[in-house]
């Protein structure tokens, strides 16, 4: 019997068959090492300074926080010479994603997103009563512009750009970006995806930020999960004019950013030097792990963010198990492939040793 009938209480059709967020694995708690790289973390531990400002509002957590994200709203401001009426905050990036869906997009809406891209889009579209068009990635694992922009109908009302693209790592260009959106249609939303901004080396990749500032329908989405390695502590932010950003205010669930993701989010901007210090290690490790699977005979996008991408089709599932055996944990997408973070120098060592066992015992 459906959920939606009976005497069940009645719930909204558009939630059957919503495909439930799979987060990635967990590392094995007993057994061999194990070092989880299924969910783009950063695998630096909390900074001292960052944890202090956490612990002391923990303090306070009798307390409801500030709903207004007050300090930290004004640091982002000043440092992205923004106006805090163009910003809004939520409970990640994802959290925010899901609001902008909300104010623009219901039953009989588009929303266009690349496909494979980061995972929650469907889901969150599917909520809204949407529908998703999911245009293909070209065969080099890009973001299909052209495609794209030809996929806009007079029902469009939100168009996803992930970039770098999840899972797959690749990126747009600023030329590539600026004729797409010059397509796009002045009413409806461009949301800038910029999860992993911060591992962004390429210098053709535009800071989402400038674009957003010529144009009045692009938002752009950044998060604390990432760089700044707070990815339990709840706490992203899309830059957008009004009245997008006055929109995603009404749509925010009431004191959803927690006092702890406040006062750590702010202590992490003081700290951002050594913060971007370990990014730039991370990118490091990039370069060795992209290189290190090109070496082995492996044919890999090059990746832009803190993963890189392996298609591995039909071997997809069996991969990921050699790597956990191997004592990593990484994330399949059955059928497809598999994108594994760049964690640890010896858990990136493990990975590189347990595909290149892979590779001569099974091509
Ligand atoms: C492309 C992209 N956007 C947004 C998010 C959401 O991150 P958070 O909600 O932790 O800010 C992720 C997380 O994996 C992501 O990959």
């Amino acid at each position: 019997m459906s959920e939606t009938s009976g005497t069940s209480p009645k719930l909204r059709a558009v939630l059957d068959g919503i495909p439930t967020y799979k987060p990635g694995k967990p590392a094995a708690a007993e057994g061999p090492v194990a070092y989880k790289l299924s969910s783009n973390e950063n695998p630096y531990p909390p900074l001292p300074g960052v944890m202090e400002s956490a612990l002391a509002a923990a303090a306070g957590f009798n307390r409801y926080p500030d709903m207004a994200c007050t300090r930290l709203m004004n640091e982002l401001a000043e440092r992205f010479g923004v106006p805090v009426s163009h910003l809004a905050t939520g409970t990640g990036s994802v959290g925010v994603a899901q609001q902008l869906i909300q104010a623009t997009a219901g039953p009989g809406d588009e929303v266009i997103y690349a496909w494979r891209s980061f995972e929650a889009y469907p889901i969150i579209t599917q909520i809204s009563g949407a529908a998703s068009v999911q245009v293909p990635l070209t065969s080099g694992d890009v973001h299909d512009l052209e495609a794209m922009a030809g996929a806009i109908t007079d029902r469009t009302r939100l168009i996803f750009v992930c970039n770098p693209n999840n899972p797959t790592g690749t990126v747009v260009r600023r030329a590539e970006l600026e004729r797409f959106l010059d397509r796009v249609p002045s009413d409806v939303l461009v949301v800038l995806d910029e999860a992993y901004r911060e591992f962004i080396r390429d210098p053709e990749v535009p800071d989402g930020i400038e674009i957003y500032r010529e144009r009045p329908n692009v938002a752009v989405l950044r998060t604390f999960s990432k760089a700044y390695g707070l990815a339990g502590l709840r706490v992203g932010f899309a830059i957008a004019h009004e009245p997008v950003a006055a929109a995603l205010r009404k749509t925010a669930v009431p004191f959803g950013v927690s006092q702890l993701a406040q006062d750590a989010a702010v202590a992490s901007l003081y700290a951002e030097d050594e913060l971007l210090g370990r990014v730039g290690s991370l990118v490091c490790e990039r370069k060795r792990v992209y290189e290190g699977l090109v070496g082995q005979g492996w044919t890999v996008p090059e990746s832009q963010a803190n993963f890189v991408w392996l298609r591995l089709g039909e071997r997809t599932v069996d991969f990921a198990a050699a790597c956990e055996q191997a004592g990593v944990v990484v994330r399949p997408f059955a059928g497809e492939g598999v994108r594994v973070t760049i964690g640890e120098s010896e858990a990136n060592d493990i990975f590189l040793r347990a595909a290149e066992a892979f590779r001569k015992e099974r091509f």
